[in-house]
């Protein structure tokens, strides 16, 4: 099946975890990456759905590609289930928040003392679920791209995550470099496949960066 027949899912943004009503865990990922991402998806594939945290919504006007807007991990794995089907490619740009608060306070939290402990817990791991899913022999033929943000070891770790996460590709992406980091315009990332293949891109616009991960994508399929 070639990419053109393929409904493609992208993820991306942040994801926000509320603390009580008025705090919330979350980080700075604008979701300029995923937005390159799904634009070039719509140039080359069947149908688009882009599934973003909380974002700049400037940052989607005029975009032709279908959006779905979540707020936590939890709605983000929920709508990512919901749109995989056979055959989808699934490109996960997303930075999901990995912790929740263990529970959330219906009430503003006080101050109290100098210093103060908050009880988090995990929130799933949406790549994780999906190949436990794949495992189960559900979601057939699915190509599964993931991001690693990495500030050391970050070969190790991304590797790391290919295999764990049981992916086709993934792009590393050392954010402690000048030009990779959360909101910027550009990108330098190292692309690895499960076949042991890897490419390693110069500092490029995230417009140039998604093409070229579709360059891959289309190569394995
Ligand atoms: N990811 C996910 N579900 C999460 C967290 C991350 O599916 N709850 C995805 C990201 O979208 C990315 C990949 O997993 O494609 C790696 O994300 P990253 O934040 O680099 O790593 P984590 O798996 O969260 O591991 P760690 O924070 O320990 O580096």
């Amino acid at each position: 099946m070639f990419l053109k027949d393929r409904k493609i899912v992208v993820t991306g943004g942040p994801t926000r975890e509320w603390l009580d009503p008025v705090r919330f865990l979350s980080n700075p990922s604008t979701g300029k990456m995923g937005v390159a991402i799904a634009e070039e998806g719509l140039r080359r594939g069947k149908e688009v759905v882009f599934i973003h945290g909380p974002m700049d919504d400037r940052l989607l006007e005029g975009k032709k590609f279908t959006t779905r807007d979540v707020e936590s991990t939890s709605d983000m794995l929920a709508a990512v289930l919901d749109e995989l089907a056979d055959g989808a490619v699934l490109v996960m740009s997303a930075a999901p928040a990995d912790y929740t608060a263990a529970k959330v306070s219906d009430e503003k939290i006080k101050k109290q003392g100098d210093e103060m402990t908050l009880t988090l817990k995990r929130t799933p791991d949406i790549l994780k679920n999906v190949a436990e899913k794949r495992d189960a022999g559900e979601l057939k033929d699915l190509f599964v791209v993931g991001f690693a943000a990495e500030t050391t070891n970050v070969e190790e770790y991304a590797l790391g995550k290919l295999k764990e996460k049981n992916l086709e590709m993934i792009c590393l992406n050392d954010v402690s470099r000048k030009g990779a980091g959360f909101g910027t315009e550009t990108n330098i990332i190292i692309i690895y496949n499960n076949d042991g293949n890897s490419i390693k891109l110069p500092m490029l616009s995230k417009r140039d960066v998604a093409e070229k991960i579709f360059d891959r994508i289309e190569e394995q399929l």
